[in-house]
């Protein structure tokens, strides 16, 4: 009987701590905001890391958009490559779980559409099509930027 009512406590436990830790990658560390978008609470450290990808992703759309300009799509792909899928893998574990789902959604959208660059790039498509490509990552940073801050 008493190890009947400890497994129930267990179990009890158990399912406590997995809804919690669902409810954690869903939410990340967030805080709402005066302006209707969602604060991601970071450390300092974390805070730098973010804002210094940023500026990566800003390089290299700057690096596409110069390539297109002089017409060298080796260095449009280079560039798309830089801010591709290939560098989520960088982003620490313990930032990862400060960041909502949506975020990390977001995050994985603008990179996918990196790497669609890149593909692009060396499939030959025209400048047209790859300013349609840019105009919709471009899309996915204001929707980021829309919803989210750091704090
Ligand atoms: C997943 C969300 C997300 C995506 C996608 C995203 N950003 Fe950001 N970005 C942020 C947040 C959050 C900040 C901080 C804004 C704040 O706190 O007000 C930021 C800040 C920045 C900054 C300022 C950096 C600094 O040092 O202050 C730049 C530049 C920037 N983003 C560029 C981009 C570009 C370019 C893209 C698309 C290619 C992009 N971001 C896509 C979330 C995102």
């Amino acid at each position: 009987m008493r190890a009947a009512v400890l497994s129930w406590i267990a179990i009890g436990l158990w399912l406590a701590t997995a809804v919690a830790v669902g409810a954690m990658l869903v939410r990340g560390r967030t805080e709402p905001t005066d302006d209707g978008r969602t604060a991601v609470v970071l450390d300092p450290g974390e805070t730098a890391f973010v804002l210094g990808e940023m500026q990566v992703l800003l390089a290299s759309l700057q690096s596409i958009v110069r390539g297109l300009a002089d017409n060298d799509m080796k260095a449009v792909r280079a560039a798309a490559v830089r801010s591709g899928g290939s560098v989520v893998s960088s982003v620490p574990a313990s930032l990862a779980l400060k960041l909502p789902m949506g975020f990390r959604e977001l995050g994985r959208d603008v990179h996918d559409a990196f790497d669609e660059i890149a593909v692009a790039a060396d499939q030959g498509e025209t400048r047209e099509m790859i300013l349609g490509h840019i105009d919709r990552l471009i899309g996915r940073c204001i929707a980021c930027h829309s919803a989210y801050q750091l704090r």
